[in-house]
């Protein structure tokens, strides 16, 4: 696969479901990038997919709900690959609201301004209501952008943890299950390095203590923008995360590797 491909949406509870597409990266593997809807009485669209599949994520969002009926947006981050298509979703749902904080809505305005009025500024810990249904804004222990926000379901104990949690893959799998537990740490581990530089300087203890926030949340269903759906997996991947710090920092092909990759 050497060009980014969109997959049929699938189950990842029984009122969640998965919109996957891989993205290839070249010498190094696939990314996925995974977007969510939650039917929800006020239905949820989590992240808006890649811009290069905008067509094909409309139609796969299309076959799991009418876009008409989304009340809300949630904006992990503003990265390219969770704003593909941001502003149709806008069009298309009329009464959308997008959820970010202030300094993702500050981002937006430096290319492409989100309407005020269907903007819903929403900070780590704070919760909204989505009919009955209560969502908490959670940081992520792991991110490379100032502005990311994950959310917790109380619902069905699932944590959506924007890219944390992701991993490099060789090859498009169903479930993070299916990907084996030494494939799967060495694509976390490798994309977590990439994804966070900044965890190689952090201060180890006040780490532990994050890390250790969410062994206590426990939740039971990990939806990461970056990886299949993961159930029953969060003391594995925090287990891969925890040994990120000690590892050594990603430094990119330099011109001459990279002619050497591009033949
Ligand atoms: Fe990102
Ligand atoms: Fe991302």
């Amino acid at each position: 696969m050497d060009v980014p491909t969109i997959f049929d949406p699938y189950p990842a509870g029984p009122d969640i479901e998965v919109l996957p597409s891989y993205f290839p990266i070249p010498g190094y593997g696939l990314l996925p990038v995974n977007a969510f809807v939650l039917k929800s009485r006020e239905p949820v669209l989590v992240d808006t997919g890649l811009w290069a599949l905008s067509d094909e994520f409309m139609k796969n969002l299309s076959s799991v709900i009418d876009p008409d009926d989304l009340r809300w947006l949630w904006l992990t981050h503003n990265d390219q690959d969770h704003i593909g298509s941001l502003h149709r979703m806008l069009e298309a749902a009329p009464r959308l609201k997008v959820v970010t904080t202030y300094l993702g809505l500050g981002k937006m305005s430096l290319f492409r301004p989100l309407p005020l009025n269907r903007v819903h500024l929403l900070n780590p810990g704070q919760s909204i209501d989505v009919g009955g249904r209560r969502l908490t804004s959670v940081r992520p222990p792991t991110y490379d952008a100032p502005e990311t926000t994950g959310l917790y379901d109380h619902k069905t104990s699932t944590f959506f943890s924007a890219d944390c949690f992701g991993a490099l893959m060789s090859e498009p799998a169903g479930g993070a299950e299916d990907i084996g537990s030494s494939r799967l740490k060495d694509g976390m581990v490798f994309w977590t390095r990439v994804d966070s530089p900044w965890l190689h300087t952090i201060d180890r203890d006040g780490f532990a203590k994050t890390i250790s926030y969410f062994y206590g949340l426990s939740p039971g269903t990990i939806l990461s923008s970056h990886l299949p759906a993961a159930h029953g997996m969060a003391d594995e991947l925090l287990q891969y995360i925890a040994l990120v710090p000690d590892e050594v920092p990603f430094v990119g092909p330099d011109q001459k590797a990279f002619a050497a990759m591009m033949g």
